[in-house]
């Protein structure tokens, strides 16, 4: 199996909801105007908390520096699993990498950052692991890195040191609280050609969301994200906000698909913890639950389908008891 290291460095970046004023003209290049600007990696999510953007460094040029503006001071490299034949498997999104990435990585003390896209999982390790990273991942994978489009393969000089890594048998207790919001989600994609037709709902959704209904009262949280990666673009959306939409403007491989949200972290999640992903997302792909997640500055998000959401529950309750044990 291939691993790839893409060419992109980005930044986590916070920004305070009251001052989304400082941004939004950066936003709006980088969201909609990405062709006028040199960015290839941009994400933009707003949570009840914060707006969270993840984004390369020629994207990070048009974000102004400011007090409200809080930028995370390491910077990230992107790792992706190249999928090839094993797309065919039923379970989709995280729980594909779970074992073979996300596990390891925590054993070996790599503290990660994740992002789920409608078309693939995006792993982000700081530049300081990448060498342990490697160390650590070239025993299931040959890895290669990006340059100017093309993958060169990473000679790997250390043998993995196989004592670090933990039975894959042995359970992970949860150790942050986790909700679960009323909201059903959607995850969807976009024909970048069409994005004149869907631009001013993107406005109204990035920028005016005081304007929903979703409250934290009513059990609702405010979740919206949405990504262009290498011109790719992806959204995680609420039902509220996907009727916004034109009929068709969205595209998604199952339409009625609905998913339900496990919000993780009751308190920032601060960067350098690691195996928070790995503690969720291990009982999902043992139960070949599928799962999408999203990091964002301050709390972990995942995506899990409606249908499994009672199971997901009893999974991770349990999973959150054994720390009291
Ligand atoms: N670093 C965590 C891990 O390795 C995941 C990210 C949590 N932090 C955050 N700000 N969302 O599992």
């Amino acid at each position: 199996m291939e691993l790839h290291i893409l060419d992109h460095k980005v930044h986590v970046i916070s920004v305070e909801k009251y001052a989304i004023s400082v941004v939004t003209r950066a936003l709006v290049k980088l969201a909609l105007l990405y062709k006028q600007t040199n960015c290839k990696f941009f994400s933009f999510t707003e949570t009840c908390d914060d707006y969270s953007i993840i984004v390369d460094e020629e994207g990070f040029k048009e974000i102004p520096k400011h007090e409200d503006v809080k930028v995370q001071l390491d910077s990230w490299r992107v790792l992706n699993v190249a999928v090839g034949a094993y797309a065919t498997n039923k379970v989709s999104g995280l729980t594909k990498i779970a074992k073979s990435v996300i596990l390891p990585l925590a054993d070996y003390h790599v503290s990660v950052f994740c992002m789920s896209t409608y078309q693939t999982d995006f792993i982000l390790v700081k530049e300081d692991d990448m060498k342990a990273a490697i160390e650590c991942l070239s025993f299931k994978y040959n890895i290669f890195q990006e340059k100017d489009g093309e993958m060169i393969p990473v000679p790997v000089n250390h043998p993995v040191d196989e004592d670090k890594l933990q039975d894959p048998g042995t359970p992970r207790p949860i150790v942050h609280p986790f909700t679960v919001p009323l909201n059903r989600f959607s995850i969807r994609s976009l024909d970048p050609e069409t994005l004149p037709n869907v631009a001013t709902v993107l406005l109204e959704l990035m920028f005016y969301s005081d304007s929903l209904s979703t409250s934290p009262q009513d059990g609702h949280d405010r979740f919206f994200s949405y990504s262009v990666v290498d011109g790719d673009i992806s959204l995680v959306l609420d039902s509220e906000a996907l009727v916004k939409f034109p009929p068709h403007s969205l595209f998604g491989s199952t339409a009625g698909e609905c998913w339900k949200m496990v919000r993780i972290g009751a308190t920032p999640l601060g960067f350098d913890e690691c195996g928070i992903v790995a503690q969720v997302s291990q009982p999902l792909a043992d139960a070949d639950i599928s799962t999408y997640y999203i990091s964002t500055f301050l709390t972990d998000h995942t995506l899990v389908p409606e249908e499994d959401a009672e199971d997901v529950m009893r999974i991770l309750k349990s999973r959150q008891q054994l720390q009291a044990i």
